[in-house]
């Protein structure tokens, strides 16, 4: 059996900067934005967002514009969930599946990046959880400037989750990514070989 990594953080705190860490060690790490986001193209998801959103959130050509229900969603806690409620069972049914593949290759660990890893209480299917810290200064810097989108934007979004200084206190184990990538890359050494000795 496979120790089951449960990788997390706040928006732009540097998940996908430490998820890409554990797979230059070889690890494999399941990254539940992307299956979300192919999950979107998928007929039965498609039309369910259509169904509860409007065409509104359709792209001229007919494809679902993210950013477009992001600003529904980030503004509204009730949209969020209803749209939670469509793609969650379903990413949760790929997570489990890419499990078993990666166990079928007898690997030893198994990361999963999932931004609302406690929100969403799919902790309670990890062996253990890594939280990826950063402050809220450099969450909103980095947010603004790898999205493009205004300061308050950047704020509301952050909001919208779970605090970060919460998410820090359940986790098992805390990776700082609140200084340069060269110290992120020491805490991620430091945790990985803790993880190891569990594995
Ligand atoms: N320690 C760091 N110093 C400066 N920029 C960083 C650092 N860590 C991540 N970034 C940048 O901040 C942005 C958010 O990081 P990312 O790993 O994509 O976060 P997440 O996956 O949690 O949303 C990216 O553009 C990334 O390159
Ligand atoms: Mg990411």
């Amino acid at each position: 059996m496979a120790l089951i990594v449960g990788l997390t953080g706040g928006i732009a705190s540097g998940k996908s900067t430490v998820s890409k860490m554990f797979a230059d060690e070889g690890i494999p790490v399941i990254d539940t934005d992307r299956i979300a986001k192919e999950l979107m193209k998928e007929q039965e998801i498609f039309d369910k967002i259509v169904e509860t959103f409007g065409e509104e959130v359709l792209t001229p050509s007919k494809e679902i514009n993210r950013n477009t229900l992001a600003k529904i969603i980030f503004r509204d806690e009730n949209k969020r969930m209803q749209l939670n409620d469509i793609v969650h069972p379903k990413v949760k049914e790929r997570v489990f599946s890419d499990i078993d593949h990666y166990e079928d290759m007898n690997h030893q660990m198994i990361v999963v990046d999932v931004p609302l890893l406690f929100e969403a209480k799919f902790d309670e299917f990890m062996d253990k959880t890594v939280v990826v810290y950063a402050k809220k200064k450099d969450q909103i810097g980095r947010l603004v400037s790898r999205e493009g989108i205004d300061e308050d934007y950047a704020k509301q979004k952050i909001k919208a989750q779970m605090p970060l200084s919460k998410k820090k206190e359940r986790a098992d184990f805390v990776i700082d990514n609140s200084q340069s990538i060269l110290e992120t890359r020491k805490s991620f050494k430091r945790v990985l070989k803790k993880l190891e000795s569990l594995s």
